[in-house]
């Protein structure tokens, strides 16, 4: 049985290879404040993507939500990780929040995508790595304004730091083709610091 991270995976790089998946996957917005607002008018610009649900602590801001997206709206995470809609995970919380949402959010089934940053302490990002061993796990970065200025180092590493252009090379391109930025390999990886 093919679970549902491999099919997000597979639908990822189907869709980066220029294919529009079925049926979209519903993302989940935990969090909704200034820059989740603006995740969720990127999201409805891609095929493969759509806002499934939101949740947020404040009433105020689940009210905004049910406003401007018409999306069922929870006030527990856990109410929306039991949702079946919900594929993907984007964590918008202010950074405090985050360590404990995103390994909350994974072990709900969920893939995550993580606001930066990823934790506040290096104890959390140790521990954080250890819990998600095994996991796929990208970190990915777009130049300020979304345009390739040369003095930007894209970097793209696989699980525990691999080489992810052998399997992935042509996603990748068709990625950095999708955004006008130059992903090739000798640009990109390994990360030297
Ligand atoms: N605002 C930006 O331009 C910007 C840009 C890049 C990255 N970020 C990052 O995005 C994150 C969020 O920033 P923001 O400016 O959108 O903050 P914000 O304060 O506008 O929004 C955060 C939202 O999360 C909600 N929230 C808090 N704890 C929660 C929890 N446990 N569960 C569910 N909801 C919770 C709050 O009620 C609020 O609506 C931060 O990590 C920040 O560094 C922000």
């Amino acid at each position: 049985m093919v679970s549902r991270r491999d099919r997000n995976w597979s639908l990822a790089l189907l869709f980066a290879a220029g294919h529009r998946p079925p049926s979209p996957i519903g993302v989940g917005l935990l969090g909704y404040g200034a820059i989740a607002r603006d995740h969720a008018s990127l999201i409805a610009r891609v095929g493969g993507l759509r806002v499934g649900a939101v949740c947020d602590t404040s009433g105020e801001r689940r009210e905004l939500a049910t406003r401007e997206l018409g999306v069922p709206v929870y006030g527990s995470a856990h109410d929306m990780y039991d949702d079946p809609d919900i594929g993907l995970v984007l964590v918008g919380t202010p950074p405090a929040a985050h360590a404990g949402t995103v390994l909350e959010a994974l072990a709900a089934g969920k893939d995550v995508v993580c606001e930066k940053p990823f934790a506040l302490r290096v104890e959390e990002v140790c521990d954080l790595a250890a819990r998600i061993r095994g996991e796929p796990l990208a970190t990915a970065m777009l130049p300020p304004g979304g345009r390739d200025d040369g003095s930007f180092r894209p970097i793209i590493v696989g699980p525990q730091n691999s080489d992810p252009y052998p399997v992935h090379g042509e996603a990748i391109a068709t990625l950095g083709k999708h955004f006008g930025i130059a992903l090739e390999r000798a640009r990109c990886y390994p990360y030297r610091g």
